[in-house]
């Protein structure tokens, strides 16, 4: 379908998804950014209240943009939780979390607005996965079970909604420089009784120095632009810093042991005995 789309961004209050609402803004399609919060003052885009964790509060944002608009030609399932922690630290309740907010999050907008993209017979969705969907990260092992899962995930719908035109896939962004420092979450037991907590504070110092470093975020924005206008999008994208990009796309090609080597060189993790 050709002039403006209906574009629904989900975690549009910052990084990321601020960045793609901003950028389909200006290029005069009709966003619907979401945050948890209230929409802040200044905004030029169209600002929903939106929690993926509740089932409800999508319900409502998902029918509120199909009673104005009629249809949804395109959702990006960017809304995101970062947490850290030792797998053994993490409790299940923490776990369910990420998971509920990465995977099951991204699966309950699905489930709203593929009925209208069936019956439309067109739409696209364009989860945000991550290159720690490639490459399993220390001390963010559930934060990157449910980009994996978003991959797996992603590839099945892909198959599924072919049939009625529909378009799925996944975006893996590298470090970007967003508010992601400042809102990943720690979990509970990390603290300073935790036998991780050397490794783990070196390691987190690692993923916040790169991602301060990292690309910008209109990056990310402007190869999800060009999703939408490609037409028929690939199944996958790697976006950001280069080498991390060039890294994950070696992996296969590479004996599992010498990655995993060079990921333990690279944050200083270091085998007992
Ligand atoms: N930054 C990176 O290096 C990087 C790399 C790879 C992938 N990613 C992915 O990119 C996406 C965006 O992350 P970012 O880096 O832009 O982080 P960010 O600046 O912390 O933004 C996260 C966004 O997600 C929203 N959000 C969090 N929990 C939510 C929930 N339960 N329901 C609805 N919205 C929720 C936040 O909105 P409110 O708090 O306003 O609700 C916020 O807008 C995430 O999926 C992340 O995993 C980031």
């Amino acid at each position: 379908m050709s002039g403006p789309k209906i574009v629904l961004v989900t975690g549009a209050s910052s990084g990321i998804g601020r960045a793609c609402a901003a950028l389909l803004h200006e290029k005069s399609h009709i966003v619907y950014g979401t945050s948890r919060k209230a929409a802040a003052a200044g905004i030029p885009w169209r600002m929903l209240q939106l929690d993926v964790t509740s089932e409800q509060s999508v319900a409502s944002a998902v029918a509120r943009i199909l009673d104005e608009q009629g249809r949804i030609d395109v959702v990006v399932n960017n809304a995101g939780l970062v947490m850290a922690g030792a797998i053994e630290d993490t409790s299940l309740d923490e776990a369910r979390l990420q998971l509920d907010t990465n995977l099951f999050g991204a699966a309950r907008v699905c489930r709203a607005v593929l009925p209208t993209m069936r019956e439309k017979r067109s739409g696209l969705i364009i989860n945000v996965g991550s290159l720690a969907g490639v490459v399993g990260l220390p001390f963010q092992g559930y934060y990157s079970a449910s980009k994996f899962a978003l991959e797996g995930f992603t590839e099945a719908l892909r198959l599924e909604v072919a049939a009625f035109d529909v378009e799925a896939t996944i975006v893996e962004p590298g470090d970007i420089a967003t508010s992601v420092v400042q809102n990943r979450v720690r979990v509970a037991a990390s603290g300073a009784a935790s036998p991780y907590r050397a490794a783990f504070d070196k390691t987190v110092a690692t993923f916040e120095k790169e991602e301060t470093a990292g690309a910008s975020p209109e990056v990310v924005a402007r190869r999800v632009l060009s999703i939408i206008e490609s037409g028929r999008p690939a199944v996958r994208y790697s976006v950001g810093p280069f080498g991390q990009r060039l890294l994950a796309g070696l992996k296969p090609f590479l004996p599992s042991r010498w990655f995993e080597f060079g990921l333990m060189i690279y944050y200083g993790l270091k085998r007992g005995g």
